[in-house]
């Protein structure tokens, strides 16, 4: 289905999209890339973000790639100034980058812990602390990509369950700090979302992906499509007054099992 953004919605803006060179955040990109919008993307290797840039130009859109490890204050910095300085102001954060492994917390050192905490919510604050100098102000809008494990607890994800909760909050705080600058603040949750590295590690065999959307209440995978869609609508004046908010766009997985066997009663 065709999205409902027309393909000049987001003429002339400027979209800096961290964790970019695949899955989800690369279609997010491609999605404010085919409504007008300038592209700056960043990930850990040169190669995959070149790489990744160079299919938003090959579609016809403006996209430039740079390496930055979200864990490197320094480097995110750095890529903000040039995106400033090559595509202007910037009026659209999306804070994506994630690392992910299913491990029990036996199975899993402390520095295996550390490291998805600091990529995913150590990295949201710098992606967003070091942005707030380069944005458009008034009118920018900032998102995280946050997760169904920032709420509900889920065996395996200790580690993604206390770093996107720790998203979550941090929405909320810079939408009350940065709210007067005119700087919105919110977060997506997206489902489980077809071909994407996080459901190949989450769900990596036909059964396991049968019965994940057995649960659903909306029984299928989302597309990158829906969540590009979700962060368009997040950063249009459509939502000027949207702040301080996760969206779930997640096809009910937050709600719980809604699968036929939910209903069966204990024998
Ligand atoms: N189970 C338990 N521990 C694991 C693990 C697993 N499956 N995979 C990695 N670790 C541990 C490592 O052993 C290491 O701990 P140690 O130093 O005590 O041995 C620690 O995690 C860091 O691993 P390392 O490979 O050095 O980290 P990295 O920064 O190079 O990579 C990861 C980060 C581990 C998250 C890696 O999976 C990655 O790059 N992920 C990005 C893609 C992704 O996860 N996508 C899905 C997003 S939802
Ligand atoms: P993905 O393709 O693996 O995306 C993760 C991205 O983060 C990659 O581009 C990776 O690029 C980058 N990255 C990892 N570590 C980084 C670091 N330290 N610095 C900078 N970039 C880094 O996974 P995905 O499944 O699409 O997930 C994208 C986001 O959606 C994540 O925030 C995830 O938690 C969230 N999410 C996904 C699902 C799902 O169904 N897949 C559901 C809910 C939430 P490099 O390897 O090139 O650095």
């Amino acid at each position: 289905m065709p999205s409902a953004f027309r393909p000049d919605a987001f003429a002339g803006k400027t979209v800096f999209v961290a964790g970019a060179s695949s899955g989800i955040n690369l279609g997010i990109a491609h999605g404010f890339a085919r409504a007008g919008a300038r592209l700056a993307l960043i990930s850990r290797t040169a190669e995959r973000i070149q790489a990744a840039a160079d299919t938003i130009t090959a579609a016809g859109g403006t996209a430039i790639g740079m390496a930055a490890d979200v864990r490197d204050y320094a480097a995110v910095e750095a890529a903000l100034v040039r995106a400033q300085d090559e595509l202007g102001p910037i009026d659209v954060v999306i804070s994506g980058a994630a690392g992910n492994f299913l491990a029990p917390v036996v199975g899993m050192s402390a520095n295996a812990f550390k490291t998805v905490v600091d990529i995913d919510l150590l990295g949201t604050f710098n992606v967003f602390r070091a942005s707030f100098d380069h944005l458009n102000k008034p009118g920018a809008s900032l998102i995280a990509i946050t997760a169904p494990q920032a709420v509900n607890a889920m065996m395996f994800q200790a580690h993604a369950c206390a770093a996107k909760a720790g998203i979550n909050m941090l929405i909320k705080c810079l939408a009350m700090e940065w709210g007067p600058a005119g700087v919105r603040v919110n977060g997506i949750s997206p489902g489980p979302i077809a071909d994407t590295e996080g459901m190949a590690r989450l769900a990596p065999t036909p059964e396991m992906e049968a019965r994940y959307k057995a649960r659903l209440a909306l029984r299928d995978y989302g597309t990158k499509d829906d969540i590009a869609d979700a962060a368009m609508y997040l950063s249009s004046d459509n939502a000027r007054y949207v702040t301080g908010t996760i969206l779930d766009c997640d096809g009910g997985s937050k709600l719980g099992d809604a699968s036929a066997d939910a209903l069966k009663k204990p024998q």
